[in-house]
This record gives structure tokens, C-alpha cells and sequence, in this order.
């Protein structure tokens, strides 16, 4: 991967909070973010005393390196928000303009945390379908706008190879959104569920509190045992 293939756009700790409805249970145990590119959720996380590891392709680039694509990128990102404004939800967002704000806060909040992150192996150059982590390393392993919502780049044989290794470096795995780019349920939802179900894993789709991409407030939960709600 080379640095202008990246599309830097990352999003909140109190935004995966809602994304992934975490408890605070949840939230003491080991979690992974994969993909979480130049999202503030480690960074904040972090600093909350939480213990989080997050894994991208992004990881393989310095800071400033990323710092400068964040630039590069962000009329361009804004540009296709404002081209697609009614496929969102202007709710806790005002307008196109104050999400690309909040969001190049949370990206500057990322870069900020990176070098010291990476020194202390909370951010992992890495990318699915093959992680570098040992089985059962993490208790949950979260998901933020990368598997189905990338259907049109990333198929079906793709989906079901990233699920499986989520679960094997993790107990539990969370997906959101459900929704492709075009806001139609992914079309690999049902060969994950059934793959999962074929294993005897608990699947279920959950709502959650947290819709910014218009019908998108469901996510994926796929745990080895049954765990209580979310
Ligand atoms: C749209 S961004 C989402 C960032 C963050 N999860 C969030 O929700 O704010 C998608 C991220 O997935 C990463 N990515 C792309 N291919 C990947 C792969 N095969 N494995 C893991 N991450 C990947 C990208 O580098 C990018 O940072």
C-alpha cells in the first residue's frame, strides 16, 4: 500500500462507544480495532486507562506522513459528504462542514497519540484477512466502517476469511455499519451469519445508538458463547 491509495477519515471514542454499544464490561476487557486507521478511539481510550490495540495498513506510515494525506484528502472527503448530503443523518452533525471539524479533531487526536502508541504496540501494521496476533489475544475485537461497508471492493471469499480471523485473535467480534457505500444491506451479511451459525457461534444483529449514515444504526455480533445482551 502506498500513502495516496489512503483515504484518511477516522472517527471518536465516544462515537465507537455508541457504534459497538460498549459497556463499561466490555470496555475492561482486551480490545482490538482493526481498521481503525486515523480514528482517536485508541487514543482516547488510552488515556481513559483502557487497553486497546488497533491494527491498520496505515500503521506502516509516519505520522507526519498520514498528517499530510489527512490535508490532501479532506476537501475531497467533503466534498463527496456534501455531494451525498441527504444519505446522512444531520443530527449530531450540523452540517458537512462541522463533521469534517470533528472529524479532523479525532484524526489530529490519533496523530498526536501515534509515535508513543506505536512504541507501545498499541498500533499494529496490519491487515485482514491475516493478523499478527496470537489465538485469543483480545476479548473483543471491533470493526468501525471497513467490512461491508466496502462490498464493492472487498467480496464475499474476503468477508468470510476476515470474520473467521477476528475470531480467532478475539472471543467476540463487532461490525458495524451493516450498509454498503450505497446504503444497501451488504449483500455478504447472510453468508457471514450462516457461516457463523454453521459453527455454533451466537450471531445476532443489534441496534445501536448511533446512526450518521442514513438506515445505518445496526451492527454485527458474533461471539463464541452466549454473553448476556449489549
Ligand atoms: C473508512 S476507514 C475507518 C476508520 C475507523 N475504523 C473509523 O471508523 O473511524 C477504513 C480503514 O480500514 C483500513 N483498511 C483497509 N483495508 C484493510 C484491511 N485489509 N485490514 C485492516 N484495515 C484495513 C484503512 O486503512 C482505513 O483506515
Amino acid at each position: 500500500m502506498k500513502v495516496d491509495e489512503i483515504i484518511p477519515w477516522g472517527r471518536t471514542f465516544d462515537e465507537y462507544q455508541r457504534i459497538f454499544a460498549l459497556s463499561d464490561t466490555d470496555l475492561a476487557g482486551r480490545i482490538l480495532g482493526c481498521g481503525d486507521g486515523p480514528a482517536s478511539f485508541n487514543a482516547e481510550a488510552t488515556a481513559a486507562g483502557y487497553a486497546v490495540t488497533s491494527c491498520d495498513p496505515i500503521c506502516a506510515f509516519s505520522a507526519a506522513e498520514i498528517g499530510r494525506r489527512v490535508t490532501d484528502c479532506y476537501e475531497t472527503v467533503l466534498s463527496q459528504v456534501k455531494a451525498a448530503r441527504d444519505g446522512f443523518v444531520w443530527t449530531e452533525f450540523r452540517d458537512p462542514d462541522h463533521l469534517g471539524q470533528c472529524r479532523l479533531t479525532a484524526m489530529k487526536g490519533f496523530l498526536a497519540d501515534f509515535d508513543r502508541g506505536r512504541g507501545e504496540g498499541r498500533y499494529v501494521t496490519a491487515a485482514l484477512p491475516s493478523l499478527p496476533f496470537v489465538d485469543d489475544q483480545f476479548d473483543l475485537a471491533l470493526v468501525s466502517h471497513l467490512l461491508f461497508l466496502y462490498s464493492d471492493h472487498l467480496d464475499a471469499d474476503f468477508h468470510l476469511a476476515a470474520v473467521a480471523e477476528l475470531l480467532r485473535v478475539a472471543k467476540e467480534v463487532r461490525v458495524f455499519p451493516l450498509l454498503t457505500l450505497s446504503r444497501q444491506r451488504s449483500p455478504y451479511l447472510d453468508a457471514v451469519r450462516d457461516a457463523c451459525d454453521a459453527k455454533g457461534l451466537v450471531v445476532e444483529v443489534c441496534r445501536v445508538p448511533y446512526e450518521f449514515q442514513r438506515g445505518g444504526n445496526e451492527m454485527l455480533r458474533i461471539a463464541r458463547a452466549a454473553v448476556g445482551g449489549v
